[in-house]
C-alpha cells in the first residue's frame, strides 16, 4: 500500500468540515492539520473527526515538511494569497470554487503553480457526482445529438456572501458543469449578465447571464439568494433528445425526453430558409438512467491524490477553474455595462475533449 499523502484543510466554516470529514476517510490521505483563523471552530471540526491536530497559524502549518497538499475553504477574496503562500512552501493545493475572486488573481495562481510543479486542483465539486458524469457520458456517446441550448436554474434563500455576489458564489457551479459535460466546454465569445440588489445589501442577489455557445447553441444560468423555493435545475436541449437534471429528485435526478422538434427537409432560397410546413414534432418515450448513490467530495479527494501521485493535472485544475473566472469576469463586465454583452478574453485553452 502506498504511504497516505498529509493534508491540511483551511477553513472549518460551512464547506470546510466537509473536506474534513472526506480527508478523514480516505484511503489515500491522513488529515494532519484543520487550521482557521478561529481556532474554536477548528477545534469544533477536529472534534468532529475523531480529534486531528489543529491550529490557527497558516505560517505554521506551510512550515510543516511533513505536509504535502493544503485545501482551501476560506473565503473567496483569500483563495489567492493562502494559494500562493502554499506553493512558495512547494504544498499541492485543492481550492474551493470561485477560484479567486479576480480573473487576474487566478491566472496568477495557475502560472505560479505551472512554475513549481505543483498540482493545483479547483474543488469544481458537481464534476464529481453520478448525475454529471452520466450527463458528460450521454453528451459525449451522442445521445442529446448536437447541443441546442442549456438552461439552468439554481435558486434558494442563500446566505449573502461577504465578499462576492451571487454571480461569483452561485454560478461557478453551473459553469463548471457546462464546461465539463459540453464537447467544447465553456467555448463562448460573450457573455450578458443582468443583476438586481433589491434589498439593497451592496451586491447583486439575483442573477441571469447569459452566452453563446457553439454551433449557434444558447446558455443561461439564473441564480438567486433570494428565493423561498430551492430548485436545481439544468435542462440540456439537442437535436435528438432534451436532458431533464433535478438534483433535488433523489428518485429521478436525469429524465431524458426523446421529444423536440425536428426540421425535417429545410428548403433555402437566396438569403431566407424556409421552413413552412417542414417542421413536426417527436413525442417519443422519457427514460430515465440509474445512478450510484456516491458522496461527489469521496471522488475530489481520491483525484486530487491521484494528480498528485500521476503528476498529472486534476481533472479539474486551475485552468478549468480560470475559464470559469473568465466567464465571471465578463458578466462583471457586462454588469458595470448595463446588461451589454462583455467579450471574453480568450487567452486560455478551451477543455480538451479526453
Ligand atoms: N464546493 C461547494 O459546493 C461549496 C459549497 C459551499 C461553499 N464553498 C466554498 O467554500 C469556501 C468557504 O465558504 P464557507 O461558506 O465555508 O465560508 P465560511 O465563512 O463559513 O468559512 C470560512 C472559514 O475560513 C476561516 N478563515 C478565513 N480566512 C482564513 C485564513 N486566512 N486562514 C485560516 N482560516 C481562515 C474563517 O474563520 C471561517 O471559519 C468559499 O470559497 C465557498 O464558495 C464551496
Amino acid at each position: 500500500m502506498t504511504e497516505r499523502l498529509n493534508v491540511a484543510v483551511i477553513g472549518a466554516g460551512y464547506w470546510g468540515p466537509n473536506l474534513a470529514r472526506n480527508f478523514r476517510a480516505s484511503a489515500e490521505w491522513n488529515l494532519a492539520t484543520i487550521c482557521d483563523l478561529d481556532i474554536e471552530r477548528a477545534q469544533g471540526v477536529a472534534d468532529g473527526v475523531g480529534g486531528v491536530p489543529v491550529t490557527s497559524s497558516l505560517d505554521e502549518v506551510l512550515a510543516d515538511p511533513s505536509i504535502d497538499a493544503i485545501a482551501i475553504a476560506t473565503p473567496a477574496r483569500t483563495h489567492h494569497p493562502i494559494t500562493l503562500a502554499a506553493l512558495e512552501a512547494g504544498k499541492h493545493v485543492m481550492v474551493e470554487k470561485p477560484l479567486a475572486d479576480e480573473r487576474h488573481r487566478g491566472e496568477d495562481m495557475v502560472a505560479r503553480a505551472d512554475e513549481q510543479g505543483l498540482v493545483l486542483m479547483a474543488d469544481h465539486t458537481y464534476c464529481y457526482t453520478p448525475a454529471v458524469l452520466k450527463i458528460r457520458e450521454l453528451i459525449a456517446e451522442g445521445a442529446l445529438g448536437d447541443i441546442l441550448f442549456v438552461d439552468s436554474v439554481r435558486i434558494n434563500l442563500g446566505l449573502i456572501q461577504p465578499d462576492v455576489d451571487v454571480f461569483w458564489d452561485l454560478a461557478p457551479h453551473d459553469l463548471s458543469i457546462i464546461d465539463f459535460v459540453l464537447p467544447d466546454g465553456l467555448d463562448t465569445t460573450s457573455v450578458s449578465a443582468h443583476g438586481a440588489d433589491p434589498l439593497r445589501t451592496g451586491k447583486a442577489c439575483v442573477g441571469y447571464l447569459a452566452m453563446p455557445l457553439a454551433g449557434g447553441a444558447m446558455a443561461h444560468i439564473h441564480v438567486n439568494w433570494l428565493s423561498p423555493t430551492k430548485i436545481r435545475q439544468m435542462v440540456i436541449g439537442g437535436t435528438k433528445r432534451t436532458l431533464v437534471w433535478d438534483d433535488l429528485n433523489p428518485q429521478q435526478r436525469i429524465s431524458v425526453y426523446d421529444r423536440g422538434v425536428d426540421l425535417a427537409s429545410v428548403t433555402k432560397s437566396a438569403s431566407t430558409v424556409s421552413r413552412d410546413a417542414n417542421i413536426s414534432y417527436r413525442l417519443g418515450d422519457t427514460w430515465s438512467p440509474a445512478l450510484p448513490e456516491r458522496e461527489a467530495l469521496g471522488n475530489v479527494v481520491s483525484e486530487f491524490a491521484a494528480a498528485i501521485r500521476e503528476q498529472r493535472p486534476a481533472r479539474t485544475d486551475g485552468e478549468a477553474g480560470l475559464r470559469v473566472l473568465s466567464v465571471l469576469d465578463a458578466a462583471r463586465r457586462s454588469l458595470a455595462a448595463g446588461g451589454a454583452p462583455a467579450p471574453m478574453i480568450l487567452d486560455i485553452p478551451v477543455r480538451s475533449a479526453a
